[in-house]
């Protein structure tokens, strides 16, 4: 009986002995799962928003069937305007340091971001610059084509679909344009001047003209990530669709990027119809500070992003 006992004792003792080690194993397994889970999820949270494969599968229009094209293209750039990076700087940094923490903390990317790259008349596109469209045919342009950034057209695509479930109908009129196509643009707009503006000499009247139509080489259209809506008048901003558009395009990511009050800084004039795609967070935050890109861009210098 007394041998049984002991016999009895021993086993029990070595069941807690395994009991202890299996609760201590378990415990270190769980702290490792839930760091490696932590980090994932940081991750996760550090790449652009909704620039997902998943999210643009899950975006029920643009399936495959109706990408037609995903390519890259070169355009060419024009050597006549000069480049200068710094051209909009201010001389004077006023953010005080909780506006830089704050800043820092909501904004990931840097200037350099390909969503923040600021192209206008002193910006020019590098020489050779390529980008990697993507074509759809869609309803939201009378069932023909838009070719936008491969990165960007899925938040196009979705921003269209909302604001038909709201019922406004926004039909993207013009996309991504080739050098070419600038080039044609930008010579149709100095012919106009030209007729409106007899006594103007040529130098006059291409100076003119950029700031309607942007010099080849110069504009957003060119890197993929402007978007004209339904009408290139004044007048789009008495429409339903622009009003759809201030209420809501930045929760997709875009602004719009030519403000009345803005000209001076931007070069270019007042175009309600004109979006351009920078990426939710910057969006909201470019229309709360109410800066133009330009503006944007040196606060984000100022804070050294
Ligand atoms: N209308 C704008 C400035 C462009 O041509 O890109
Ligand atoms: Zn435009």
């Amino acid at each position: 009986m007394a041998v049984l006992d002991r016999t009895t004792r021993r086993l029990i003792e070595g069941l807690k002995a395994r009991v202890k080690f299996l609760t201590v194993l378990v415990i270190i397994l769980s702290l490792a799962l839930t760091t490696m889970t932590i980090l994932y999820i940081r991750k996760d949270t550090e790449a652009p928003p909704k620039a997902t494969s998943s999210n643009l599968s899950s975006t029920k229009e643009i399936s495959s069937s109706n990408v037609l094209q995903s390519s890259s293209l070169v355009n060419e750039q024009s050597s006549d305007i000069s480049s200068e990076d710094e051209s909009y700087s201010s001389s004077t940094s006023s953010e005080t340091s909780s506006d830089s923490v704050t800043a820092n903390a909501i904004l990931g990317d840097s200037t350099s971001s390909w969503n923040l790259k600021l192209v206008n008349g002193k910006n020019s596109l590098p020489k050779g610059y390529s980008v990697k469209t993507t074509t759809i045919k869609s309803a939201y342009n009378g069932y023909g084509y838009i070719t936008y950034d491969s990165r960007a057209i899925s938040y196009l695509h979705a921003m269209c679909a909302a604001a038909e479930k709201d019922g406004i109908h926004l039909s993207v009129i013009s996309g991504f344009r080739t050098n070419e196509k600038q080039q044609s643009l930008f010579n149709n707009q100095v012919a106009k001047q030209r007729a409106n503006n007899p006594g103007l000499s040529e130098e006059e009247l291409i100076k003119k003209a950029a700031t309607v139509s942007a010099y080849p080489g110069t504009s957003e259209h060119e890197l993929g990530l402007a978007v004209d809506f339904n009408s290139v008048e004044e007048t789009f901003e008495n429409t339903s669709q622009f009003q759809w558009l201030q209420a809501h395009a930045e929760e997709y990511g875009f602004i719009m990027r030519y403000a009345r009050e803005k000209q001076s800084i931007t070069g270019v004039i007042y175009e309600p119809w004109h979006y351009r795609f920078v990426g939710e967070e910057h969006a909201k935050r470019i229309n709360d500070l109410g800066y133009c890109l330009e503006e944007y861009i040196d606060y984000l210098k100022k804070l050294g992003k």
